[in-house]
């Protein structure tokens, strides 16, 4: 099934049960094996598929010093028969190999990626959730494992993949506050790269949301602090007057996967769609007018999740709900659609296993 030569070592000790399988919390339990290959003197080797297992490190590995580390976060489907759908991992690893180019490291090959992930779903097939939603959670990883000091690109790295059952995400309303202390990212950063210091920097920031009763923040442009980019761990969108507004991609947000499918089938579904910058201020007073109908948060773990309260500084909005008939739940719908095989994969978004 791969054109890629991959050495499979199955567990003799599986850990699959059905209760780790459907009942974990999201990525608190990994499956029985892990992809791993390394990159060193200027080649990637081959890759296996090898039991999970700790994995010895040199004392300071150069992810640690400097901080070479970057991941992908995608999903796999069920298909009758013990089959499997990967969804859109040519995206995944377009965005993985801009990961690799801005942060100095070498790019991860589109075999390893894609067929890596299509022959470890075929071995650990059988973790698939038997459950309605359920799904396997794909954590490609790649970072730096040479063993030196010098501020420089390291010589070796370890990809991997790792993958964990994880259940149906129902979201409730997502509650954000416009973050006015810490920013995620500035022109010229490194905010379009899913890097692992992107996350490391932004923890604060959630925390102390958390802390004042909200779920995570709201993302505002690192200069003028006026510009909404995202939606904590996902990307935003609003419908306003019937349109579908959502900041464009500047360099400083991630280029969601979701995102560009939702976009994507809401252009089918001819809704106006306009990625353009939208201000803070335009969101309060879109609300103020009656003509915000909605928000939600785009990502790979919730698809679509409804933002409720939104604050920033003294002011405060409770979002109306999003409508089953609204255009961004009908393009979160047909998504679903698609991924479970009851509408037709126009755009070859599916990835057989
Ligand atoms: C910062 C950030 N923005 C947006 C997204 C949404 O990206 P995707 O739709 O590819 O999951 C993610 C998801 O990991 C994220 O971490």
């Amino acid at each position: 099934m791969s054109s890629l030569s991959i050495c499979v070592t199955r567990t003799t000790t599986p850990r699959l049960t059905d209760a780790l399988r459907d009942t974990s919390p999201f990525g608190g339990v990994f499956t029985d094996h892990v992809l791993v290959c390394d990159y060193a003197d200027g080649h990637w080797g081959t890759p296996a598929i090898v039991p999970y297992h700790d994995m010895p490190l040199v004392p300071g590995p150069l992810v640690a010093h400097y901080g070479q580390g970057i991941f992908e976060g995608l999903k796999a489907y069920p298909r009758a028969n013990t089959g499997a759908v990967v969804f859109r991992p040519d995206a995944n690893h377009r965005r993985m190999v801009q990961s690799c180019r801005r942060m100095a490291m070498p790019e991860v090959p589109a075999d390893l990626f894609i067929d890596g992930i299509r022959a470890l779903v075929a071995v650990d097939r059988q973790w698939m959730p038997a459950i309605l939603g359920g799904t396997l959670y794909l954590r490609p990883v790649m970072f730096a494992t040479g063993d030196a000091l010098g501020v420089r690109p390291s010589d070796r790295y370890r990809f991997l993949i790792e993958m964990c059952p994880v259940g149906a995400y129902f979201s409730g309303a997502v509650d954000l506050v416009a973050e006015e202390t810490y920013v995620r990212a500035f022109p010229g950063g490194t905010g379009a790269a899913k890097c692992a210091g992107n996350y490391a920097g932004s923890l604060v920031a959630q925390r102390e949301a958390q802390a004042r009763g909200f779920h995570n923040v709201l993302w505002l442009d690192g200069i003028e602090r006026r510009w909404v980019e995202e939606a904590g761990l996902m990307n935003i969108a609003f419908v306003i007057g019937g349109t579908v507004v959502t900041p464009a991609l500047n360099g400083t947000i991630l280029p969601g996967v979701t995102r560009d499918s939702v976009l994507t089938l809401l252009r089918d579904m001819g809704v106006p769609v306009d990625e353009r910058r939208i201000s803070i201020d335009e969101v309060f007073e879109a609300h103020a007018a009656g003509t915000l109908e909605g928000a939600a948060g785009l990502g790979t773990a919730a698809t679509v999740a409804p933002i409720g309260r939104l604050r920033h500084r003294d002011r405060e909005i409770s979002l109306p709900a999003l409508a089953a008939d609204s255009p961004i739940a009908r393009a979160a719908q047909q998504l679903d659609a698609v991924r479970t095989g009851t509408a037709p994969d126009v755009h070859g978004w599916l990835c057989e296993v």
